[in-house]
């Protein structure tokens, strides 16, 4: 049984998807642990509600990223996860860290990469007239948004869509293809 650790920045919805998908015991891997950089992200609640091990690591606590990452690292070691998944983690790591975790760490991102890297997404969608987004699961490699595609989700873009309606529609889609890229991740790990 693989360890995973959910590193989350709000409310959670992907992260309780991925709880939800290592309930089924063919999944093959369990939830060690939900980390946060704040202890007032939404999602810490749940994930304590559902019996999972939380931590918050305050990033305005550390002076510099390597300060906050090594905090981070500590708690890692107390858990030893083998797979972290971002989900919705708004903050830039470094690649000293992404090093440490290569081909071990995914993120879920809310656009077709390579397009929209960054933020504001559904925004940028919408004023390059797209008739389509969608979102993309990915390995976290040192430059942001860049790593190797693990599976992506598209849903079209409607006449009148405001960038909350797109974000609606496509969170979704994320619901879907985060627990399925990791169940396929998982099943790959030696
Ligand atoms: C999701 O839409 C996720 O794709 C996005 O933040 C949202 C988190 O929602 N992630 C990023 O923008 C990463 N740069 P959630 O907390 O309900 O899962």
């Amino acid at each position: 049984m693989k360890r995973v650790a959910i590193f989350i920045s709000g409310g959670g919805s992907n992260m309780l998807s991925l709880l939800d998908a290592m309930e089924d015991p063919s999944f093959g891997a369990q939830p060690v642990l939900v980390l946060a950089n704040s202890a007032k992200a939404g999602g810490l609640a749940k994930a304590a509600a559902r019996g999972v091990p939380t931590a918050a690591v305050d990033h305005r606590d550390y002076s510099d990223r390597a300060g906050f990452e090594a905090e981070i690292s500590k708690v890692l070691d107390a858990y030893k996860p083998d797979v972290i998944c971002l989900a919705g983690f708004m903050r830039v790591l470094t690649p000293e860290f992404t090093a440490q975790w290569e081909n071990r760490m995914l993120n879920i991102h809310p656009s077709l990469l390579p397009k929209y890297k960054g933020l504001h997404t559904h925004q940028r969608a919408l004023d390059a007239g797209d008739t389509e987004g969608g979102c993309s699961v990915h390995l976290v490699t040192a430059a942001l948004d860049d790593g190797p595609i693990l599976g992506q989700a598209s849903v079209p873009i409607l006449d009148g869509d405001t960038a909350s309606d797109l974000a609606a529609r496509v969170l979704v889609e994320e619901h879907k293809l985060y627990p399925a890229a990791l169940r396929k991740l998982i099943g790959e790990l030696e």
